[in-house]
């Protein structure tokens, strides 16, 4: 109040401050006002806290039937969310089967379909323990391969989850477990290189998988020299086919490999159709069988940008490196001819039978004419064992 109004001012008002000019009061009520506002704010939380227990505890006396309920949105969130992205992507309902047979019918890749502009293309799979144990698929870069071994597993999980599948017909075998090498990963810090990774995986998957398991097998062997690569792709592939038995998908630039089909009528080769127009390369992305004619990575090289002078002295090179690549091809055929890693399980073994007559012989018990004829009919044995 100023100075000058401060006759005016009524006997309850109590004197707090005096300024240059004027004089600050307050009323009993004011003062009042004034508690209650400053402890307003702990009177709040410690009543929140106290609503927020009641609540708590109430809800803890309704904790079964709310998880009962948890439960059951939870399935019926899922379950809606497989009915709608089956009907809004056109799956179909797979066939589960105890008959270990896989079929598929132009089956799809459920996410790359998705992100694409284009159209995806549907390619089909067969596979079983009796027949068509194994798929070997070649191809070039950028075809399609990693996608169509990734699509097959993603199938086969949707379907063992529940869900429609990403085809038009599909009949989804029992599987125990997916094996997958794919990709290349290292880990430095735990001193496994790129290669050791890779045969580490691959090793778990030799010693684990059993006759349903599904096996998608992406380039395995390519983090090693072409030879070292080769044979051990090669070994594995006959190790899967003869031990194992688990249906297998097997990607490889290694165009050697399909040179197993010919001594193997459980493995089919099968190739990413592309084509040729105006010495550019198309994908057509078909699975179709047969073996790749062309590796074409220099092509694809060419369409990453890498600068002219490079893709046309790494043209050159290739012309040369072939000579050579043909050459092990032959090599590799003739390593066909011979005996695959089983069958040298049986050759060593009729060795052994060279052995079990020696120690079984009487030597002292022998007419010399006997023993001479033992010898030429061992040393027969012996040529036999050395020429095949
Ligand atoms: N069936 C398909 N339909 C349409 N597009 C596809 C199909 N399959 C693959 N693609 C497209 O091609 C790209 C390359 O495919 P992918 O990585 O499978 O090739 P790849 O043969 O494994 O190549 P690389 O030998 O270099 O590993 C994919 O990212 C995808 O965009
Ligand atoms: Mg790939």
């Amino acid at each position: 109040v100023t100075k000058s109004h401060l006759d005016k001012v009524p006997s309850y008002f109590i004197r707090k401050q005096t300024l240059q000019n004027a004089e600050r009061f307050y009323t009993e009520e004011l003062k009042e006002l004034e508690e209650k506002l400053l402890s307003a704010e702990e009177k709040i939380v410690s009543m929140e806290k106290e609503i927020v227990e009641n609540l708590r505890n109430s809800v803890l006396d309704f904790t079964r039937e709310i998880v009962a309920l948890t439960n059951f949105i939870k399935e019926l969130d899922l379950i809606q969310a497989f009915a709608e992205v089956s009907r809004n992507y056109k799956y179909t309902k797979p066939a589960i089967t105890t008959d270990k047979r896989l079929l598929i019918k132009d089956g799809r890749h459920p996410v790359v379909e998705k992100n694409l502009k284009s159209p995806f293309i549907p390619n089909d799979t067969a596979l079983d323990t009796e027949n068509t144990i194994m798929y070997i698929i070649t191809g070039p870069n950028m075809s399609g391969k990693s996608t169509y071994l990734r699509q097959v597993a993603i199938i086969v999980i949707m379907a063992h989850m529940g869900c429609f599948v990403p085809a038009t017909y599909a009949e989804i075998p029992l599987t125990d477990r997916i094996f997958a090498r794919i990709g290349a990963s290292d880990d430095i810090t735990k001193g496994v290189s790129t290669f050791m990774a890779e045969m580490l995986e691959t090793a778990e998957i030799m010693r684990n998988a059993t006759s349903d398991s599904l096996l998608i097998l992406d380039e395995i062997g390519r983090g090693t020299a072409t030879t070292d690569g080769i044979a051990i792709a090669w070994a594995c592939a006959e190790y899967i086919l003869e031990r194992i038995k688990a249906k297998t998908l097997f990607a490889t630039h290694y165009h050697e490999l399909s040179e197993i089909a010919r001594i193997n009528p459980h493995v089919k080769n099968y190739h990413m159709k592309v084509a040729e127009w105006e010495g550019n390369i198309v994908f057509l992305r078909k699975l179709v069988e047969g073996v790749a004619n062309k590796s074409y990575g220099i092509h694809v090289a060419a369409l990453s940008g890498l600068p002219k002078e490079i893709i046309e002295r790494a043209k050159e090179i290739a012309g040369q490196l072939e000579r050579k690549e043909a050459e092990l091809l032959e090599r590799v055929r003739s390593n066909v001819k011979q005996l695959n890693l089983f069958e040298r399980v049986e050759a060593k073994k009729s060795s052994c039978k060279i052995c079990e007559e020696l120690t079984s012989l009487d030597i002292d018990g022998i007419t010399p004419r006997e023993a001479l004829n033992l010898l030429y009919k061992l040393r027969e044995e012996v040529d036999k064992c050395l020429g095949s």
